[in-house]
């Protein structure tokens, strides 16, 4: 059965046209490479790829992760300025024993070597809301200021699963900061015997709980995604709880190894699409109640964002 999932609103067109490759029988990874690159390409959304969110210093620096659920081998970069498509790299990286995890200029010349366009990944209006915010002389922004980081998960026909994420990390951060997106086991982990998990929110609260191996560990005692995400989501809260302290905004999506879907937030609402063996949609992950429900919402009813 092939199956997908992608966070927010910024993907639901990308994740739906890798959703018609991937029953068409395209690949898991190729269906991943295209939903998150078209969010990369795309300036209208401001917290991914180009036209990103800024740091302090007015430059996109960019992180992306990958990780093959086959071979649990993975590939990323991190801090990355002028790379058209930071998945891109982090795909080619995959598959190397050693050196698959790259940073700054490092990871900039092995896109070059590779072939991936170079480009500025400034655009006019991500400057204009920089010079704003410089001009208020603002701290760095909260997570999900212009929405966060784009996360696909897919399992193809043949059972493959693939995790891949991309994010510019938070807006005005400070040059060399980097979040959970790239960090393997905290903004994704995918074991095919087990299931995948990916995060978006505040990098230094997701890191802090390792999320997205938990929620994978937790399906490795066979549960499904749904239970295994928000088990690991509250098991953190609680942790974090009893430190008197509350978790930021984080939301996670997950994947279990027969293709079913997942998701769980400390937001009031976090919008993710997905696509299965009953069909495609945008859902809404909400708190009814106090309790998580997961309802299912026309695309055009969810705002894209900034
Ligand atoms: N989740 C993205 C970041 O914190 O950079």
């Amino acid at each position: 059965m092939a199956s997908i999932i992608g966070t927010w609103r910024m993907s639901y067109d990308s994740v739906l046209e890798a959703y018609n490759r991937l029953t068409a029988g395209a690949s898991a990874m190729d269906a991943v490479e295209y939903a998150v690159a078209e969010v990369e390409r795309n300036p209208q959304f401001v917290s991914v790829g180009y036209g990103g969110l800024p740091a302090r210093d007015g430059e996109v620096y960019m992180d992306a992760g990958w990780m093959d659920g086959t071979t649990l081998r993975c590939g990323a970069v991190m801090s990355v300025r002028h790379v058209s498509s930071p998945v891109k790299a982090a795909r080619m990286l995959c598959g190397r024993e050693k050196n698959w995890l790259l940073c700054g200029t490092g990871a900039e010349a092995f896109a070059i070597r590779s072939g991936i366009p170079i480009r500025d990944m400034r655009t006019d209006r991500s400057q204009m809301k920089w010079r704003a915010r410089i001009a208020e002389e603002a701290e760095t922004a909260g997570a999900y200021d212009g929405h966060d980081t784009v996360c696909v998960i897919a399992r193809d026909n043949q059972g493959h699963m693939i995790v891949g994420t991309s994010t510019s990390g938070l807006f005005m951060k400070e040059p060399g900061r980097v979040g959970d997106t790239p960090i393997v086991g905290s903004g994704y982990y995918c074991d095919g015997e087990a299931g995948a998990a990916a995060a978006t929110g505040l990098g230094e609260d997701i890191m802090r709980g390792c999320l997205s191996y938990e929620t994978v560990a937790l399906m490795r005692t066979g549960m499904d995604a749904q239970t295994a995400v928000q088990s690991a989501m509250k098991a953190y809260m609680d942790r974090r709880s009893r430190l008197s302290e509350t978790v930021d905004n984080i939301s996670l999506i997950a994947m279990d190894n027969r293709g079913n879907i997942g998701a769980a937030t400390s937001l009031e609402s976090f919008p993710f699409s997905a696509g299965t063996d009953s069909g495609f949609s945008m859902y809404e992950a909400m708190y009814l109640d106090g309790s998580l429900t997961i309802l299912p919402r026309r695309a055009e009813d969810i705002p894209l964002g900034d």
